[in-house]
């Protein structure tokens, strides 16, 4: 995350401006209990959003401009070259709603594009990246009105009256972080809050397997890292005894299911201390932290579809790698 570096004066002036909203953010109590409640059961796993902390936000970052790592360049070059197109479907005088915001890089593509945007309402588990993230775009775009919301978008939202008609932005393919199943739920909520506008989301596409397992296996151990700081961040929050050298980053593609599987495989027998309760490892055994599942465009189409969505643009890279789907929502 690329801190800003605004005046002294600016800084404080934005600081009292725009407080991130504390919603229903993760607690370390929350952290603890699903962590605890993950590796009592069979197999063991962890809802993925717990790798987001500030330091976990920070790894996604690094991966994000890994050679390997193809979605979020992709995604941004699609958001540049269609930028016309796109801003036309979202239309004027919109509030622009991101789900897990990130850097800023690609909203304020998306921003810049767009006909008098009203408001930008960030929302975010990692209050740091989304402090920053909101900070930066509220330096580039004083016109528009900046609420940056610290909220967990997995759970039932209460968004401040809206000060446009709603259009959300769901890049990065995070949608991918939800089963299927999961998914059609998600984007039925997130339908019922933007009646009348609609949704842009990134969607990764099904392809070659070994260029899907080299994006999750980056050779600098990135992806790696980012995984293992589950049970680093377990340490600091919780004071639990993980040894992250004697867990091995486990990424791979399951074709039949269209996911990638990310787990921490216990390279030994092995007992861990969280939080005065033990947890025992089996060698080989794994803790399934995150799955990344990919779409085919018809497929993710019909998937709108069936959330009550109406297709319309869907812009794709020449090695057919990334989409990018405007779905309007019926008023
Ligand atoms: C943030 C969920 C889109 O699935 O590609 C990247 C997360 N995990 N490398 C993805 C991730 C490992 C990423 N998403």
């Amino acid at each position: 995350m690329r801190a800003l570096e605004p005046g002294a004066r600016g800084l404080a002036t934005l600081r009292l401006a725009y407080p991130p909203a504390v919603a229903e953010t993760a607690t370390e109590s929350e952290f603890g209990a699903a962590l605890l409640a993950g590796l009592r059961a069979y197999p063991k796993r962890v809802p993925c959003k717990y790798l987001y902390d500030a330091a976990g936000a920070e790894l996604f970052e690094r991966i994000c401009d890994l050679p390997e790592y193809y979605p979020t360049r992709t995604e941004l070059a699609l958001l540049g070259a269609h930028r016309e197109a796109i801003a036309a479907a979202m239309g004027a005088d919109a509030e622009l709603i991101e789900f897990g915001a990130g850097a800023g890089r690609k909203v304020s593509l998306l921003l810049s594009a767009l006909q008098r945007p009203r408001a930008y309402l960030p929302i975010d588990i990692a209050p740091e990246a989304l402090a920053a993230g909101a900070r930066a775009v509220a330096e580039a775009f004083p016109a528009v009105a900046v609420k940056p919301l610290v909220a967990d978008y997995t759970r039932a939202l209460r968004l401040p009256a809206p000060a446009g008609r709603r259009v959300g932005f769901f890049p990065g393919s995070t949608i991918g972080n939800f089963a299927p199943d999961e998914a059609l739920a998600f984007l039925r909520r997130l339908a019922v809050l933007l009646r009348g506008g609609g949704l842009l989301v990134g969607v990764d596409l099904v392809k070659d397997p070994a260029v899907l397992h080299a994006a999750y296996n980056d050779s600098a151990g990135v992806t790696a890292a980012f995984n293992q700081n589950l049970l680093l961040r377990a340490n600091r929050e919780l004071g639990a005894g993980f040894r992250p050298e004697l867990f091995a980053h486990y990424a791979f593609y399951h074709p039949g299911a269209r996911r990638i599987e990310m787990h921490l495989t216990s390279l030994t027998d092995q007992e861990v201390q969280i939080a005065g309760h033990a947890i025992g490892f089996a060698a080989g055994e794994t803790i399934h932290t995150e799955d990344s599942y990919k779409y085919t465009v018809s497929g993710f189409q019909s998937l709108a579809a069936q959330a009550g969505y109406l297709p319309r643009e869907v812009w794709v890279d020449a090695e057919r790698r990334f989409s990018l789907h405007w779905l309007a929502v019926p008023a």
